[in-house]
This record gives C-alpha cells, sequence and structure tokens, in this order.
C-alpha cells in the first residue's frame, strides 16, 4: 500500500485515512482521541491512555496523570513466558522491551498496535463501539516460533472511578471496592463518593453513579484487585512483582488500593494464533444499562469485527458529506479525515486530549467547533447552538464554561463569550436557510424560556450596555484571548478585537431581524454598528495597524508606543473579515501584520513577545516568551488569518496556510515534536528557543477552523445570505480543484478549472457574478467554475 509522507518516525496509508507510527519513540506522544460521544478513550504511541465518560475530569474510570515525558499512565498487557519468565508488555509501556516489530496505526475511530517479541506476534485493536459505555481490546496472539510457548497475559488498570485526578489516594481509595465475578468472567467496581454535590448541594455525600467492569473472553485463572499484591510494595510498573512470581492473588475489597488486573493462560503450538476479546466499560447504575448484555454483544470475534466495522462505515458516510480534491495530497488528507475527525470525536464529543484534560464545554469553543457539522450534518450544529443557548441567563449573561453531569458553571465578565451565540445562529443560517429554528423556544438557565432570536438578541444587547464613554466595547475580564485577564477587570478597558467582531455581528444580524420583522431593532443595531465602527476607526488605529485594547488606566496594548506586544495579529485580520474599516486601512493592518507576525512557522499572535509579566495585563504576559498566547502562531488565530489572506487577495495565501498545515511541519518531526495528523493549537513563536515546536494538539478551535480556513478561503467557497460565493485562492499550479459539500440540503459538486477569465456554471447555465443560489429540485448540483 502507497505510503506518503514518510519520515523515520511514521507515515500515512489508506488514502490517508490512516496513520502509521514506526516506533513508541516518537518526539512526543503521538495520541489516538477516540470517542461515541459518550464513553471515550485517549491513548498514545507508547500505549498509555485514559478511559471516561461523559467527562473526562469528573467521570474518569481510570487513572492518569499528566506527564508527557513519562507518559507512563495506562492501561496494559503484559505477555509472560512461562518457561523463562521473561515478560513484555503491549503495547511499549510499561516494559519497554526493544521489538522486533512495531507498528501502530491511529484511524478513524480505533487504534491498532501490532508487535512482535520474542517469537510472540500481537495485533492488538483497539475501539470505542458506536453505542455502548466501553471499549474493546481485541487481541490476536500468534506463535510465530517453532516451540510450543506456553505464556500468560496479565492486564494492569488502576480505578479512577470519578473526579480526576485522584491526587489524594490515600483519602479516595477508602471508597472504593472491587469484586470478581467467577461465572461473568469479569471484575467490577464500584465507588461510594463523588466529587460532584448531591441534590441537597452536600459535597462527598454521594456515590459514584456508576459500575465499571473488566472482562476478557477467556477463561480468567486469576486476578487481582491489590495494586501492593501486583507491583509488590516499592516496586514498580516495569518489573512488577506479579510478573516475576508469575500469578495473581484474587485479593478484592473494599481495602485495596484498587487496581485489575485479569491473568490468561494460553498454549500456543508453532503458527498458532488465539483470540483475546477484552472490555473495559462503565454502566449507570439505575438504568436499563447492564454488564451482561454489553458482554452479551461483543463476546465473539464476528461480533467484535462487525462492531469495527460499523465504526468504519458510519464515520465514512458522515465525512464523506464533504469532500476536496486538490494536486496537494496533504490538502486533502487533512480536510477529508482528520480535520473533521478531530473537531468531532476530540473537541465535541471527547472534548480531552493530553495537553488538556477538559470535559467541561467552553461556550465559545465547542460553539466554534461545531462549525465542522455545518459541512456534515448542520442539526448538529443546531443542537449544540441549542446547548449553549440553554447555558444562557435570562439577562444575557452565559456560562463561560460548564461541566456536564453536574451542571456546574461559570459567569464571569469575559467580553466575547454571548456574542458566539449570535455568531454561530447567523453562520448556521447562511448555510441551512433554516429560519424556523430562530422560532424555538429554549429555556434560560435561571427562569423562563426565549425563542433562539430572543437568546441572540438578549447577547447582543447585553453587549450593547456594556460600552466606553469613547463608544468602544469594554473588554472586561478579557475577550477571545483568555489570557488577556487582568486589562479591564475595572470595568474601563478596551477592546478594538472585540469591537471588530461586534461590528460583524451587528452587521450581519440586521438580516434575521428582518426576517423577525423587528425592524426597530435592524435600525438600533445598523446604527450601532455605524457608531463601533466610527469609533474603533477614531481610537483603535495606530497609524500602520489597529491597537488591540486599552488596559484600565487607559495604556494601549498592541501599540508601537509599546515596548512589547507592539501588534497584534487579531485586531488587524478581523477588521478585514467584518469590513470595520476602510480599504486604505485594511491594506495598511494587513501589509503591517504581514511584515511584522507572518513568519514561517505561521502568523504570530502577537510580536514581539512579553518578557516578563505585566500584571495590568494578565497571564498572556507571564507564559514563557514565543509559547502559546504569549507570541506564538496560535493555531485557531492563525487560520482567521488565512481568511484574512485570502479576502486580500493575497497571492501568498496558500503558503501562508501550509506554514502551519500539520502535514508538512511533520516532515521535520525533531523540531515540530507533536502529531503530523492533528492540529496542535500553537507552536512556539521566534522568541522561544524552541522556535517551531508544536504544543497541546489535539486543540479546541483550531480543527475546525484550519477546515474553514481551507475550504472558504484557499477554495473560497463563502456561504453567504444570497448563495455560495466562489473566489478561489488556490496556488498558481493548480490547474483543477474537485469539492463537494453540502449546502443547504442539497450536495453540490463543484469543479473549479483553471481557464483565465471567470465564469460559473449550474447545472450547465451560466451564473450571475461569482453566486451560485440553485433554486432548482436537483439533490446533486454541478458547478462548473472556470477561472
Ligand atoms: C483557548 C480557549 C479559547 C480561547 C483561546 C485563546 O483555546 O479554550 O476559549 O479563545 O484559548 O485564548
Amino acid at each position: 500500500m502507497e505510503r506518503f509522507f514518510e519520515t523515520k518516525y511514521s507515515y500515512f496509508k489508506n488514502d490517508g485515512r490512516e496513520y502509521v507510527i514506526k516506533t513508541p519513540k516518537t518526539p512526543r506522544p503521538w495520541t489516538n482521541v477516540i470517542s461515541n460521544g459518550d464513553y471515550g478513550v485517549v491513548v498514545s504511541s507508547t500505549g498509555s491512555s485514559y478511559s471516561f465518560r461523559t467527562h473526562a475530569s469528573l467521570n474518569r474510570i481510570t487513572r492518569w496523570n499528566q506527564d508527557l515525558i513519562r507518559d507512563d499512565w495506562g492501561k496494559y498487557i503484559y505477555i509472560r513466558d512461562n518457561e523463562d519468565g521473561d515478560f513484555w508488555s503491549i503495547p511499549w509501556k510499561p516494559v519497554c522491551k526493544d521489538y522486533e516489530d512495531f507498528e501502530l496505526i491511529h484511524g478513524i475511530g480505533y487504534s491498532i498496535f501490532n508487535t512482535e517479541y520474542y517469537g510472540i506476534k500481537t495485533e492488538l485493536t483497539l475501539f470505542v463501539p458506536l453505542e455502548d459505555p466501553v471499549e474493546i481490546w481485541l487481541l490476536k496472539v500468534k506463535n510465530e516460533s517453532s516451540q510450543i510457548r506456553n505464556i500468560s497475559l496479565f492486564t494492569y488498570l488502576e480505578w479512577n472511578l470519578g473526579g480526576a485526578p485522584d491526587w489524594h489516594r490515600e483519602f479516595h481509595k477508602t471508597f472504593i471496592e472491587t469484586y470478581f465475578n467467577k461465572d461473568g468472567n469479569y471484575i467490577f467496581s464500584k465507588k461510594r463518593l463523588w466529587e460532584i454535590p448531591n441534590k441537597k448541594g452536600q459535597h462527598w455525600n454521594r456515590d459514584w453513579e456508576y459500575t465499571a467492569f473488566h472482562w476478557v473472553n477467556l477463561s480468567v485463572s486469576e486476578a487481582e484487585g491489590s495494586k501492593e499484591e501486583f507491583i509488590g510494595l516499592y516496586g514498580d510498573l516495569k518489573f512488577p512483582k506479579a510478573l516475576i512470581e508469575g500469578k495473581l492473588t484474587n485479593t478484592f475489597g473494599k481495602w485495596e488500593d484498587d487496581i485489575a488486573s485479569l491473568k490468561v493462560n494460553l498454549t500456543l503450538n508453532p503458527s498458532e494464533e488465539k483470540i483475546l476479546i477484552f472490555a473495559l466499560g462503565a454502566i449507570k447504575n439505575d438504568s436499563n444499562e447492564s454488564i451482561d448484555k454489553i458482554i452479551e454483544k461483543y463476546n465473539s470475534k464476528e461480533k467484535v469485527e462487525k462492531a469495527l466495522e460499523d465504526i468504519r462505515e458510519r464515520w465514512n458516510e458522515l465525512l464523506s458529506k464533504s469532500l476536496v480534491e486538490t494536486p496537494d495530497p496533504a490538502f486533502n488528507i487533512m480536510n477529508n479525515y482528520w480535520l473533521k475527525y478531530q473537531a468531532i470525536s476530540g473537541r465535541l464529543w471527547a472534548r480531552t486530549a493530553y495537553y488538556q484534560l477538559g470535559g467541561a464545554y467552553g461556550f465559545r469553543d465547542q460553539l466554534q467547533d461545531s462549525q465542522i457539522f455545518l459541512y456534515l450534518d448542520p442539526e448538529k450544529t443546531l443542537k449544540q447552538i441549542r446547548l449553549h443557548a440553554s447555558h444562557q441567563f435570562s439577562n444575557g449573561y452565559v456560562y463561560h464554561w460548564w461541566h456536564p453531569i453536574s451542571e456546574i458553571g461559570h459567569v464571569n465578565e469575559i467580553s466575547d463569550n454571548r456574542l458566539w451565540l449570535p455568531y454561530l445562529v447567523i453562520r448556521y443560517l447562511k448555510n441551512t436557510n433554516d429560519w424556523n429554528s430562530l422560532k424555538e423556544k429554549i429555556p434560560y438557565l435561571d427562569e423562563g424560556e426565549g425563542t433562539l432570536y430572543e437568546h441572540c438578541c438578549k447577547a447582543i444587547d447585553l453587549s450593547l450596555t456594556k460600552f466606553s464613554e469613547r463608544g468602544l466595547p469594554l473588554i472586561g475580564d478579557g475577550d477571545w484571548n483568555d489570557g488577556m485577564n487582568a486589562i479591564g477587570t475595572q470595568g474601563k478597558g478596551e477592546s478594538i478585537w472585540l469591537g471588530h467582531f461586534l461590528h460583524g455581528i451587528l452587521k450581519n444580524f440586521v438580516k434575521i431581524c428582518e426576517k423577525e420583522e423587528d425592524y426597530e431593532r435592524k435600525g438600533y443595531y445598523l446604527k450601532r454598528a455605524e457608531e463601533l465602527k466610527e469609533a474603533i476607526n477614531k481610537y483603535g488605529w495606530d497609524g500602520e495597524w489597529f491597537i488591540r485594547a486599552f488596559k484600565d488606566n487607559g495604556e494601549p496594548v498592541g501599540s508601537s508606543s509599546c515596548k512589547e506586544g507592539k501588534i497584534f495579529l487579531n485586531a488587524q485580520t478581523w477588521a478585514i473579515l467584518e469590513d470595520s474599516t476602510s480599504e486604505e486601512r485594511k491594506k495598511l493592518a494587513y501589509e503591517s501584520a504581514k511584515k511584522y507576525l507572518y513568519r514561517e512557522y505561521g502568523p504570530l499572535l502577537l510580536y514581539p513577545a512579553y518578557t516578563s509579566p505585566d500584571p495590568e495585563i494578565g497571564y498572556l504576559t507571564r507564559y514563557a516568551p514565543g509559547v502559546r498566547e504569549n507570541g506564538g502562531l496560535y493555531t485557531h488565530a492563525g487560520c482567521w488569518a488565512v481568511l484574512a489572506s485570502c479576502k486580500m487577495k493575497d497571492h501568498e495565501a496558500y503558503k501562508i496556510y501550509k506554514s502551519f498545515m500539520p502535514i508538512y511541519r511533520g516532515m521535520d518531526p525533531d523540531l515540530y515534536k507533536v502529531e503530523p495528523y492533528v492540529t496542535c493549537g500553537n507552536v512556539d513563536g521566534p522568541d522561544s528557543k524552541y522556535f517551531g515546536r508544536g504544543g497541546w494538539s489535539w486543540y479546541t478551535g483550531s480543527a475546525t477552523w484550519y477546515f474553514i480556513c481551507a475550504l472558504e478561503g484557499i477554495l473560497g467557497i463563502i456561504p453567504t445570505w444570497d448563495g455560495l460565493k466562489i473566489s478561489p485562492n488556490i496556488p498558481e499550479d493548480w490547474e483543477e480543484v474537485k469539492i463537494k459539500r453540502l449546502f443547504r440540503g442539497k450536495i453540490y459538486e463543484i469543479h473549479i478549472k483553471k481557464k483565465g477569465g471567470f465564469e460559473i456554471f449550474v447545472e450547465g447555465e451560466k451564473a450571475k457574478g461569482d453566486l451560485v443560489n440553485y433554486q432548482g429540485d436537483k439533490k446533486v448540483v454541478k458547478v462548473e467554475v472556470y477561472i
């Protein structure tokens, strides 16, 4: 099978759907985030991992500690040769033997570890079935040697069961109880304490409302519930007592440091292969879920293989709603498979990854991430919009973030959060024309309910009350940039970026007011938009670019007069994206951004980085220089910069897009370090010692926006109120491009060809200008574009 983008560590295969890792010693743990929307697993190239249900921090099933250097928390399988006592582990951790053969395939919804050691070949497939709260480990073990082999397999995992990490283990372990169900061949485990308050609001007075279990299909010879028995006092996972001695002690109960280990003995003739199926899951007590029923569904190789096939099919069907075919295979691989998968599995369903354990919903984060569904299944974007609207109070405020399960959230004066609701509704309507959605009643968090339209108006109206005397929006506890958390806490600091953002929302939202026949509001919003634009341009212009913000004491941030942080990216790009300034200023702002910010590994969020903390700005200035928001590439914002380049018709747009493309960056893996198949949150900027190093992979905002900037920026297929606007920004040497795109319930098959001039044919008929707005009955609409 053809290999793409191969390095000494890895390559893509199977059209790019699968990523093959050739060694467990990747420059960082390279992970897969596998989820079915409820149950999830994060698994890395070393084989370490954690499992959770609904919320990775409040409802974690297995223990894990964030340590990307050791990466030594997980769920493991040991293999022991009973003739000579040698043992190893699959995957690589914790024993870390040098395999004769190693290959890890991260796929869409599964990971497969292929290893060979000491004449024993294994294939371990890990996945989470579509519907059940369980993960399956399908293990094939084959004897490749010429002797009969007598081996034992030992699994190992530590129970967490609830709030994580359980840093006070001595406290928490006393609430856990474990049992071995001999007839059922499984261990199960409960916890009599959960960190979540009970109905009366009492803390530490509630059961963990689940039962976790760990099962295997072959007869268990011994099992273990005690960490002390397994590892041995002062021992470790590399040389655990259980493996040295070759036995488990069947110790279970309420008095242990709780783990689960199942031991299975196997005798394998030369060339003989045996199949084992392991399951790990957690059922909800007081529900119709049952351990026996789940086991019954996955207790044969055929059933497990079918479940895996179902996953492949489901993903395939979903992802193929929008596809691209361009001369750049990296562009195709990212946009056809991995970005969509990352956004859905990683950000909307699991909401967790190695760099940020998470589990909560960020008001602005998952709204933005849910834009991926505009291309695949817009009803799901609407579902996300509803969910967020229901986390708004009747006074317009919203939770900054909230926890599913506990429904505990946090309200603050961060000024942009609530505005992402109308922003998303605008995007949803442009893509779907589903105007009825506005009428749907959604409850407020505190009392009463309102239509989706009213929810949006409340968000905007509240923001319109939070203005300074000179007509600029107050930044409050921060705006999109979380690290600018001290600029406006006294209620005076102002944000220019927020001004651009709000301006765009007002200008677009009037279309919605019109549809709702809310003409008074329409007039008011238009007036406020004009005034806002004027104020931004009067006070926010620094001469060659836009200032980012003003502190409570009136000092500018992101101005040439500043010692550090002289220019900020978002303040320039959003002026372009939201048309909040003159053409001349757009040009100047863009030129300045290009000059100072658009660098080798992507556009920097600001420049130069802060080298010492500025308590009047916030923790952004406390990061190491060049790291994350402090002067690195922040992928999320880098994507907006690509969109701005495209809007400015910069012929270098593709080069800029490519400068932070994971696949190309991944061709220099020892510099880039993070996974080449998913986007990372940030890349160190020039003020870091590690300029070009990626961090925080599988991060929120990055995948969806990277997808959008490819589809709407580079390919230039832009949803507008009047239809799809076609405005490609493809590189000079691309002769043709094919795009399949879901839009307003129809599949558009768009074929762009280089020919000179600009003409569009929709179903053979010449379209006016650059708009495609097909009104016929066809479900699949053919569009020819000649450029
Ligand atoms: C993180 C946050 C997101 C924020 C961004 C910039 O990605 O999750 O909400 O906008 O950082 O600070």
